[in-house]
């Protein structure tokens, strides 16, 4: 037990998993009007991983991810005090999935909960994680985030369905000192209409067609572009200016992968060169709460995080309207 209160979590160990299938956008081009040049030049994506329904629900992803965040970490995860995994499409609503989690990875002496804060539901569920680390309550944590958003895509539907893909990241964070950290988490519940998927199990209501499309992720693409370039870079510079760090000093501004001229956009009005971006979302799309997990995997692999801590900004939003950016060192 770490009973310091300067204490907070740092990464130690990240895994991801991506379903095995592809689709590309020539695939989908079969499917709807649309093709490839349209989406590249207007999210950057090419490709995305897709579910399969044999084998691949969120569940097992995020438990896949899980598995090689603690291998990675290379703990006995008897150590971990802490399970929270973000999902807003989750295949089961209990067993929380992360109790399912807990169980496969041996974590036999966490406590677990889900969150559901749609795309920034991994950093939600990062900033739960660090208070309670904080406070000194567990010492080591396992924060998982994990969609399978194919199910919920409305596959008749072009302005939708070439942007999300599946898959599910993890990180193993450990209490330590001499770590600096610092977020702000925001919402704007009054601006919700851009971005809606209704449930389906609801008692009296009609299975009527317009019911049954409303199941699907429906947006306005463009209100949410717009508020995203406005206010991601915002809420990125209040924190910098709260943390007391300008721009040039942060490494990497690992922000959710939604669309790349989001991120391009968010580049320019930070004056920060896009190197500083990492980005894998021609390969995988928009996973919402995933996303940040799966590219800090790629990160660690590729070797960006290998030497010495790196200063980073974690930056993402979505439906709610919810949004927020963490600052730390991994
Ligand atoms: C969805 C998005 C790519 C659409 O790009 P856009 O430049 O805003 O395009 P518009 O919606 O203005 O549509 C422009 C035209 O392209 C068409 N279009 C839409 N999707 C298309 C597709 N997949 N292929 C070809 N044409 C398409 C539209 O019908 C429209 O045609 P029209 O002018 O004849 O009416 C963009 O708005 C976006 O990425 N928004 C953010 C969404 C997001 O990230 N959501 C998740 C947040 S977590």
């Amino acid at each position: 037990m770490n009973g310091t209160i300067s204490s907070y979590g740092r990464v130690i160990g990240i895994g991801s998993y991506l379903p095995e299938k592809i689709l590309t956008n020539d695939d989908l081009a079969k499917i709807v009007e649309t093709n490839d040049e349209w989406i590249t030049e207007r999210t950057g994506i090419k490709e995305r991983h897709i579910s399969d329904p044999d084998k691949d629900t969120s569940e097992s992803m995020a438990i896949e991810a899980a598995r090689r965040a603690v291998a990675d970490s290379g703990i006995d995860p008897l150590k971990i005090g802490l399970v929270i995994v973000a999902c807003t499409t989750p295949n089961v609503l209990f067993p929380v999935l992360s109790a399912s989690v807990q169980a496969a990875v041996d974590a036999d002496n966490a406590m677990c909960f889900d969150v559901n804060a749609a795309c920034p539901g991994f950093l939600h569920a990062f900033v739960t994680a660090q208070n309670y680390l904080r406070s000194g309550m567990v010492e080591y944590a396992l924060v998982v985030g994990t969609e399978n958003l194919s199910n919920y895509m409305d596959f008749t539907d072009r302005s939708t369905c070439i942007l999300f893909g599946d898959g599910a990241g993890a990180c193993v964070l450990q209490a330590q000192k001499d770590l600096s950290y610092d977020a702000i988490m925001r919402a704007a519940g009054k601006r919700s209409e851009c971005m809606h998927c209704e449930s389906y199990m609801q008692k009296g209501k009609e299975k009527t067609p317009e019911f049954l499309k409303s199941n699907y992720i429906q947006m306005d693409g463009q209100t949410v572009f717009k508020f995203a370039v406005t206010e991601v870079p915002k809420v990125i510079e209040d924190l910098l200016s709260r943390t007391g760090t300008s721009a040039d000093e942060i490494d990497y501004f690992i922000l959710h992968q939604a669309n790349r001229r989001i991120i391009e956009s968010v580049a320019k009005r930070l004056k920060q060169p896009i190197e500083k971006f990492p980005m894998n979302i021609a390969k995988t799309g928009n996973t919402s709460s995933a996303s940040i997990p799966i590219l800090l995997d790629e990160m660690k692999k590729d070797g960006l995080l290998g030497e010495g801590k790196k200063k980073v900004i974690l930056s993402s939003f979505g439906a709610g309207l919810l949004w927020g950016a963490i600052q730390t060192e991994i």
